[in-house]
């Protein structure tokens, strides 16, 4: 059966008190309907509706790149007149998950088990039992089977009792939603159009209401103010440092440890505390990461140990690489096997041979750097001359002096030697010592001018 996904994300999000649409509020460093869509679409759902309406071309926008269907609710009438708005454009058979861009973390496998549950009457729905019912709809049940769904600010005391809440989120056939949807009506006490209203219709028609519950609480919560979006961040990142653990990664401390992204881990990583991933990560084999290292779309390969406070973006590194403290990898940097990269280095866009170091304090921008050469502490190659960006070669085997500037375009070759201090602006053949710097000057018994007496 084809399955569309609903998402309810036309909310103002008043109580985040916030420029930005809530549902663009990032969590986990991706906006909330963001997760949404991402499970939306882990279902194969043959079609997504989104419902929009405060800052709806920035929520476009944002998802410009995914075939979603977008539908305008331009005044906010209730959820069930929210879904209505999908009527022109829900296709006429399959079913429907219906989902909200504020309630970001429900599993997919959550939702798969909802569609299986819903499958035989065409309506299900998730509940939760909780401490305190208040404010939300109250599941209303008879012999054990779901009669209704009784709103909180409608709720009669004897049903404000009840602990089972409605979560929002449902499977309904959308040949049942075509007949229902459009006869709710807003005779309530808050004068909306209640989406819950459809599951007294489907009693009405002699259905009986699947219903599951989820494996996990957050799953279910919805982020209204950013105390609620932070504690679902925490929850968040919890479980996914438990996953990793139970994947065999050693993190020292997991409340210290945040994935805003995916990582994909060898056997034995081990990660420090403060540790933040970002985008699309990996790691080999006994990878460590030290304290406070940020990395962003980075492979590291097998072995290599990165010390603290150490960043990476972009970034391809070889196996048994040493690395940092305080390092910065940049774009399009790619290090080779056995490479050495030090306190205060900056690579960009450059390429560094097997068995290379460049150990303190150094800039590599642009660079095809070979094997086996030693970059001398303070070496800036100079790639830019205001304009434009230059490369600087140096083949294999090569020692550059402490202290060098390299104005690119420039070539030394394999094998050269470069001396202490030296500004070289023309290329060096291979195998030979280039030294650019003036003669030192001497002058004996030298005075050093003293301080003038008042
Ligand atoms: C709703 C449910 C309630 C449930 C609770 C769970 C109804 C009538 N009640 O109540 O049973 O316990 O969620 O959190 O459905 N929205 C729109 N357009 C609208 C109204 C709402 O897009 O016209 C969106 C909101 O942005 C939000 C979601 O729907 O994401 C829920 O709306 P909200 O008003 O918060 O519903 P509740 O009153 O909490
Ligand atoms: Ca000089």
């Amino acid at each position: 059966m084809s399955t569309t996904v609903i998402i309810l994300a036309a909310g103002k999000g008043t109580r985040m008190r916030s420029q930005l649409p809530k549902v663009l509020q990032p969590l986990a460093g991706r906006p909330l309907l963001g997760h949404v869509i991402e499970t939306a679409k882990k279902l194969q759902a043959q079609n997504i509706i989104t419902i929009y309406g405060h800052g709806g071309e920035l929520v476009k926008n944002r998802f410009a790149a995914e075939q979603i269907e977008w539908v305008e609710q331009a005044e906010q009438l209730g959820t069930g007149h929210a879904v209505q708005m999908t009527l022109p454009v829900l296709p006429q058979d399959g079913i429907s998950l219906i989902l909200y861009g504020d309630v970001p973390l429900v599993r997919q496998s959550t939702l798969e088990q909802l569609l299986e549950a819903s499958s035989q009457s065409g309506i299900g729905m998730i509940t939760l039992n909780v401490e305190n019912p208040t404010g939300y709809g109250r599941i209303v049940r008879q012999a054990g089977k779901i009669q209704a769904i009784v709103e909180h600010k409608d709720a009669n005391e004897e049903q404000r009792q009840i602990q089972e809440i409605n979560t929002g989120i449902y499977c309904v056939s959308n040949a049942k939603l075509h007949q229902w949807l459009p006869k709710l009506s807003n005779n309530n006490v808050q004068g909306e159009y209640y989406l819950t209203d459809i599951v007294a219709m489907a009693v009405t028609d002699g259905l009986e209401i699947a219903s599951i519950q989820p494996e996990l609480e957050f799953e279910v919560e919805g982020v209204n103010d950013r105390l609620q979006l932070a504690a679902l961040e925490r929850e968040f990142q919890q479980q996914q440092a438990k996953e990793l653990m139970q994947q065999g990664v050693h993190l020292i401390d997991p409340s210290r440890f945040d994935l805003r992204g995916h990582l994909k881990c060898g056997q034995d990583v081990q990660i420090d505390i403060n540790v933040i991933i970002e985008g699309d990560c990996e790691l080999g084999d006994n990878v460590q990461l030290g304290a406070g290292c940020i990395l962003k779309n980075t492979r590291i390969a097998a072995g290599t140990k990165v010390q603290a406070y150490s960043v990476f973006e972009n970034a391809i590194v070889g196996e048994n690489t040493q690395i940092g403290p305080f390092a910065r990898l940049r774009p399009g940097t790619n290090l080779g096997n056995d490479v050495h990269i030090g306190n205060f280095v900056e690579v960009k866009n450059s390429n560094i041979g097997q068995g290379s170091k460049a150990n303190h304090f150094t800039y590599l921008g642009d660079a095809d750097i070979g094997a086996d050469c030693n970059i001398g502490a303070g070496t800036i190659t100079c790639n830019y001359d205001g304009a434009n960006k230059h490369r600087t070669v140096i083949e294999d085997n090569v020692f550059i002096g402490t202290n060098n500037s390299l104005v690119a375009p420039i070539k030394i070759g394999q094998g050269a030697t470069t001396g202490a201090g030296s500004t070289l602006t023309r290329d060096v053949a291979d195998h030979s010592l280039a030294v650019e710097r003036a003669k030192q000057f001497e002058k004996a018994n030298y005075q050093r001018p003293q301080k003038l007496k008042k």
